[in-house]
């Protein structure tokens, strides 16, 4: 009986595995528009398997949430009705709250200290454990450290954000934060520029190239550099898909997606001066050095709660932290 379970697995292998370079089209999804961080990444993984695979793999970028927002994008993934996705950090968290380590408020310092820990073996240890939620977690390109913008008040110490209705990704570690701080978390998918500007929300957090390409300078007077998160994007494939794959459309895949990543994150980091100053110059207040110690002191706490107290997510963010 064993024998034979054995060449039915090997005929299943054989017949529905993907060829090394058979014609096909990966659909990717993200919610962002053109030119945003997501899209960057996405568009040159497609130029580079476009150019590496002679044109054999066709990927096909869905975005501005044409497929859904991400948590709906991540449960088709997971399905294997879409095959890849470049999707926030945060909003892991429902899928699998290992990720929830990284957006642990103020972990890291700088862009270095962000990719040496996600480049190295605690990222691996978090891309390796998508696995159990059906993801293969193939690398980490950026979003970037976030920071607060409102309509209401400018804000430099943690007191002064207080009783402000401040847009939520979908995310239990997110909505924790901003309750910490004391302000009136909103979970809300993307995109949110009709709820800032009816007064539905008063503020959201994000980082400084979603103000520039959402133009968020319209309809929000007060920025605070808080950087309280360093968010990244996790390009993620169906897991399910990705077995099927021949070993070389893997590695092909993988090599492509890595040098998005690595690209992206440059383009990013080399034009958040320019960012900031227009933002400026469009009239926004903005806060360079607010407070920061009083943000820590209200995040702090963050740890000893229930949301850090599965072994395997407690045991990272030690580690993280260490
Ligand atoms: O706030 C969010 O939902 C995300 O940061 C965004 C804007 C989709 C970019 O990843």
């Amino acid at each position: 009986m064993k024998r034979w379970g054995g060449w039915f697995a090997m005929i299943a292998v054989v017949f529905l595995a993907v060829p090394a370079m058979a014609a096909m089209t990966v659909k990717l999804g993200v919610v962002t528009k053109p030119g945003s961080a997501q899209n960057i990444a996405a568009e040159k993984f497609k130029a580079l398997v476009d150019e590496r695979t002679n044109g054999e793999v066709t990927v096909k970028v869905f975005h501005s949430a044409s497929l859904g927002n991400e948590t709906e994008i991540l449960q088709q993934i997971q399905m294997g009705t879409v095959e890849m996705g470049v999707i926030t950090s945060g909003v892991f968290d429902t899928f699998d709250p290992i990720v929830r380590v990284i957006d642990y408020p103020f972990l890291f310092r700088d862009d270095a200290q962000a990719d040496a820990v996600l480049d190295g073996p605690l990222g691996a240890e978090i891309l390796t454990g998508l696995e159990a939620s059906g993801f293969k977690g193939l690398c980490f390109s950026e979003n970037g450290f976030r920071n607060l913008t409102n309509s209401k008040r400018p804000v430099r110490t943690a007191a002064d954000v207080s009783g402000l209705k401040i847009r939520v990704m979908d995310s239990a570690l997110h909505n924790a934060i901003w309750q910490s701080m004391g302000a009136n978390p909103t979970p809300m998918p993307w995109p949110i520029y009709t709820e800032l500007e009816q007064g539905v929300i008063d503020g959201q957090e994000n980082p400084l190239w979603v103000l520039e390409v959402y133009r968020f300078h319209e309809i929000q007077k007060y920025l605070t550099l808080t950087r309280h998160v360093y968010s990244p994007h996790i390009a993620v494939a169906s897991l399910s898909w990705w077995n099927r794959l021949a070993p070389e459309m893997q590695s092909l895949l993988q090599t492509a997606m890595k040098a998005a990543a690595v690209f992206q994150r440059a383009d990013n980091r080399a034009r958040d001066a320019d960012r900031l100053r227009m933002l400026e110059e469009e009239g926004m207040q903005i806060e360079k050095r607010p407070d920061i110690a009083s943000f820590r002191e209200k995040t702090d706490v963050m740890r000893e709660m229930n949301l850090y107290q599965d072994p395997r997510v407690k045991s990272l963010l030690a580690r993280m932290l260490a």
